[in-house]
């Protein structure tokens, strides 16, 4: 086995594009995962999930012999010098994190390693709670390996911050390299590993322990949540004011270096299977420390009431919804991707039928996922045209390129009544209010100053 064989464990987002970089760079990746669907699928060159650009390399990487998918953790580990975890942390009812796929990998990762000789290197890239690789990982891993954790084999804590939908370019690119360190040598031996990888395009690395690693991840998820409902709460006092646009708001307060333009559209919330769920396992994860994260918890707050302004701004317009026909413009949680976890979509759909509304929907790549949330209950289109047809207001609820070259012509020609409410702001309000009823996030109204002033 040579030095640029790795293997990884875990085939989602994160594993099968870590996988792909590798194998992109010459390195022999054996990937593995107990669905066998998935093997197949990820063997014949097919991704399970639509993420742009990952098709064409994970079909030339499988061609090349590059990687390929087992089910055989032990087939895995044996075959290369490096294992990453990269399984999935679901949440508990109570917001926690679930470990059982991480135990689960720890345990067979060791099983595999107790028939091996040589040094080995394990890298936790999941992201979990602080303390879950020195107070778990390696136990477990010790125990089932009978071998001794800095001595026959290293640990590594090494987050990913890469964003579906330019998953690729994150994985090939990366802002930076966090390596959470066991000992010296696990750490040097991970660093080492993405020189050689990145080369000229090695980003700057921190080294730090496994805890702090951990934090980082979760750091970064949720200063992005709290970036997000920070400029929401700016856009829903904007809403309350004569004269004012969240867009000019947030241009003007990005141009601070200290702030920066990033993350600053205001919209109906942030989805997605990381920030949501990070959020909620950082706050339960200090409910053990005895500590109340009063800032996350307000965060998250905004956020779980943001999707509904849609609704009242639709209602503020045509009154009840009982009836009516919505047109829902986008179902993924961004653009550029089929994942619908934990999409403001569904919340603003389900309150929609809550309403009585009849919903027709389209989305150039989630309806597969969406029928299998809604199933009959609402209609599915096959275009944006076609979902306007004779519909009574529409809501844009993802930013895809297709429904930013929308005209008002447009909307007035299918529609039975235009009324277009803008949740993600991709509309020129001006342009738009002229030609047909027109409400968007973060846009005043007819709104006026308190009494007071
Ligand atoms: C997020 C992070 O951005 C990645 O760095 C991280 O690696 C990833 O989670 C993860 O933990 O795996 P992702 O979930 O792909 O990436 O999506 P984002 O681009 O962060 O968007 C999340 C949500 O925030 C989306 O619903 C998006 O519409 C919303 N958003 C984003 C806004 O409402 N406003 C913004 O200005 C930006």
């Amino acid at each position: 086995m040579t030095e640029k064989a790795i293997s990884i464990v875990g085939t989602g987002y994160v594993g099968l594009c870590t996988a792909v970089g590798f194998a992109s760079k010459g390195y022999k990746v054996v990937a593995s995962t107990h669905d066998s669907e998935k093997a197949k699928l990820i063997n014949e060159g097919t991704p399970p999930f639509f993420e742009p650009g990952l098709e064409e390399l994970l079909r030339k990487v499988v061609k090349k012999g590059w990687l390929r998918c087992v089910l055989d953790r032990e087939e895995a580990v044996t075959n290369s010098g490096l294992t990453i975890i990269s399984v999935s942390t679901p949440s508990e009812p109570d917001g926690s994190i679930n470990l059982r796929f991480i135990k689960r990998s720890a345990r067979e990762i060791g099983e595999a390693l107790h028939k091996k000789d040589a040094y080995h290197l394990v890298v936790v890239k999941s992201t979990v709670v602080p303390g879950t690789s020195e107070n778990l990982v390696k136990p477990i891993v010790e125990n089932s390996s009978g071998k001794r954790c800095g001595a026959d084999f290293g640990l590594c804590m090494n987050p990913e911050f890469l964003r579906e939908g330019a998953a690729l370019y994150d994985t090939l690119h990366p802002d930076r390299i966090i390596i959470g360190e066991y000992d010296e040598k696990s750490g040097s031996t991970l660093e080492k590993l993405y020189r050689d990888f990145l080369v000229e395009d090695m980003p700057p690395t921190v080294r730090t322990s496994l805890s702090a690693a951990e934090l980082i991840k979760y750091a970064n998820n949720a200063f992005l949540a709290t970036k997000i409902s920070f400029i929401n709460t700016i856009a829903n006092i904007c809403e309350k004011i004569p004269a004012a646009d969240v867009g000019t708001v947030a241009k003007a307060i990005g141009l601070d270096e200290r702030i920066n333009p990033l993350f600053l559209n205001a919209g109906l919330g942030y989805g997605g299977s990381c920030l949501p769920k990070d959020v909620k396992a950082l706050i339960a994860f200090c409910r053990g420390l005895d500590y109340v994260p009063i800032l996350l918890k307000a965060a998250e707050d905004v956020n779980n009431t943001q999707p509904y302004r849609a609704i009242e701004l639709a209602k503020e317009h045509i009154g009840g919804l009982k009836d009516k026909r919505v047109a829902v413009l986008g179902l993924a949680f961004k653009p550029n991707t089929d994942d619908m976890r934990e999409a403001v979509s569904v919340k603003v759909i389900n309150k929609l039928l809550e309403e009585g509304a009849k919903v027709v929907a389209y989305d150039p790549k989630a309806i597969v996922n969406a029928r299998h949330i809604f199933g009959d209950k609402i209609e599915y289109a096959n275009s944006s045209t076609e979902c306007l047809k004779n519909a009574e207001c529409c809501i844009v609820v993802t930013e895809w390129e297709e429904f930013k070259q929308l005209e008002p012509k447009d909307f007035v020609g299918q529609m039975k009544t235009p009324l277009v409410i803008d949740g993600r702001r991709i509309y020129d309000q001006r342009e738009f209010s002229r030609k047909l009823n027109f409400a968007g996030i973060g846009l005043s109204a007819q709104g006026s100053y308190p009494s007071s002033i």
